[in-house]
């Protein structure tokens, strides 16, 4: 698809979102022959460097994290950047960037706020002010999207003062993922799955999304937010959309928007009347994660006092037609066993066997999307063992592992979005009245957390999280993904 003229600018251009994902998302769009010539990217920080400084430095940045960086390729990507300094805090700067961005007309203009939520009033202000919002303009913002619903909507009427709402795009970096999309294709590109995604087929559904690092150098932050707001409000609250949605009229960003928001409205409250039987809250204690020992989280954070969740698992529910009665487990941590994050879809039993009890057990279908690592789909399936003894069942797995499928660098979610900007695409961008919603899902349950006498409870790092949340599905009858493989 070809890409119209743009120039982007990414404020907190020398931090780390820059240093990580952006610049290498850019550099690999380029050397894969998708950007326009003339494209510029326009970055942006305090410091006082000159072109050739910040060139110096994004040079380094991709050296660190492209594989496979091609000089060529390096060489023209680092012509496309220019570096205006600008001091947020004094306003001071914005002028010199109008003056920049005024070279060219009729471009797409984007703005990248890869800074702190702090800033993002002040920033969207002073590009009011100079005029640099003209109607070719977007701009990006980065989670967090507030700490509460109050908050959010405070940081959105402040944007939404300067950009409309078909100018503003919410990045879900977990949107961009090319296994989340696919979850589109399989549910809405084949005949097989749909007639039986529901309630009287699905016995029930995992999202897992687990993290071996622990929370490192980002501790500060990290304990103002914990696993809820962090992971929960956003990403693994759009996982669950794309799996529960009602099939959307088009791929269209409003159909699809409008079919998530219809989930998130009628997920089921939680508060103090459920808190116990619905949340589980876990705290990394000191562990052993890749055959080290680490230290727990209160140890990295310097303050022993913090109740900030490191853990969550929830049992959602949601209260429709299709989905009524079929529980969604959602968990999420740091520091635990593995880093994996899949979607497990757990058909129900089938209702009669014709086959003896020498047959052995006949276990349920289900379904494992799994988003990384090794990204692939699997439908756990019966089959007959081979051989001339008799029938006797086994699971097989249906197993498609990306990697050995597409012989293809499996592009960075970030890569994605940042041209769906360009184009003006906002169906892998979250509206605002989603975000709205999912804060209102989100808030009773931090609200009954801070007055509840229970804290988080500990696990040791590079286990899967505090046993509470094995009993949550234990209750149940049943188990996580991970206790039934071994
Ligand atoms: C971010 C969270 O949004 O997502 C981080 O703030 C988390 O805490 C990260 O580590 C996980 O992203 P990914 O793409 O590595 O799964």
């Amino acid at each position: 698809i070809e890409v119209q003229e743009f120039d982007l600018v990414v404020f907190g251009a020398s931090g780390d979102l820059a240093h990580r994902k952006l610049l290498p998302a850019l550099y690999h769009r380029d050397a894969d022959g998708q950007m326009p010539e003339n494209a510029r990217i326009i970055c942006s920080a305090r410091r006082d460097y000159t072109d050739d400084d910040y060139c110096d430095w994004a040079r380094t940045a991709l050296q660190e994290h492209v594989k496979d960086l091609e000089e060529d390729h390096l060489a023209r990507f680092l012509k496309r950047l220019r570096y205006v300094k600008i001091d947020v805090a004094t306003a001071q700067g914005f002028e010199d960037l109008k003056k920049v961005l005024d070279e060219r007309e009729d471009v797409i203009r984007g703005f990248y706020l890869a800074v702190g939520p702090d800033l993002f009033g002040t920033i969207c202000e002073n590009l009011g002010r100079v005029g640099a919002v003209n109607d070719h303009a977007r701009v990006v913002m980065e989670k967090p999207i507030g700490k509460d619903g109050a908050s959010a909507k405070a940081l959105n009427d402040t944007v939404g003062a300067v950009f409309k709402e078909e100018q503003i795009f919410r990045i879900d970096h977990y949107l961009g993922k090319e296994t989340v999309q696919n979850l589109m294709a399989l549910r809405f590109a084949n005949a097989l799955f749909e007639p039986l995604w529901n309630a009287a087929h699905i016995d029930h559904v995992q999202i897992t999304v687990a993290e071996s690092l622990g929370v490192g150098g980002r501790a500060g932050y990290y304990n103002t937010a914990g696993a809820l707001r962090d992971m929960v409000q956003n990403h693994i609250l759009q996982l669950l959309c794309l799996v529960a949605m009602e099939p959307p009229e088009s791929m269209n960003a409003d159909s699809v928007r409008d079919e998530k928001l219809k989930v998130l409205k009628a997920l089921s409250p939680i508060g103090n009347h459920n808190l116990d039987k619905l949340t589980v809250r876990g705290q990394y204690r000191a562990g052993a994660s890749a055959g080290g020992a680490v230290p727990g989280y209160l140890e990295e954070l310097g303050n022993d006092e913090s109740r900030t969740e490191t853990f969550v698992a929830l049992k959602a529910e949601i209260a429709n037609w299709r989905w009524s009665g079929v529980p969604f487990y959602l968990r999420t941590g740091k520091r635990l066993a593995q880093r994996v994050s899949e979607i497990v879809v757990q058909f129900r039993p089938i209702p009669h066997s014709i086959f003896g009890t020498e047959a052995g057990k006949i276990t349920a279908n289900r379904l494992i999307i799994r988003l990384q690592p090794d990204e692939g789909v699997q439908m756990q399936i019966m089959i007959k063992d081979p051989g001339p003894g008799g029938m006797r069942l086994r699971q097989v797995p249906l197993d498609m592992s990306f990697a050995d499928a597409f012989k293809v660098r499996n592009p960075d979610a970030y890569e994605r979005l940042i041209m769906d900007v360009i184009r003006g695409n906002q169906t892998l961008f979250m509206r605002r009245d989603e975000v709205d919603a999912a804060w209102s899902w989100i808030d009773p349950i931090l609200a009954a957390w801070a007055t509840s006498k229970e804290t988080p409870k500990g696990y040791t790092a590079g286990t899967w999280g505090p046993s509470a949340s094995i009993a949550l599905v234990e209750r149940d009858g049943r188990t996580w993904s991970e206790d039934d493989a071994e």
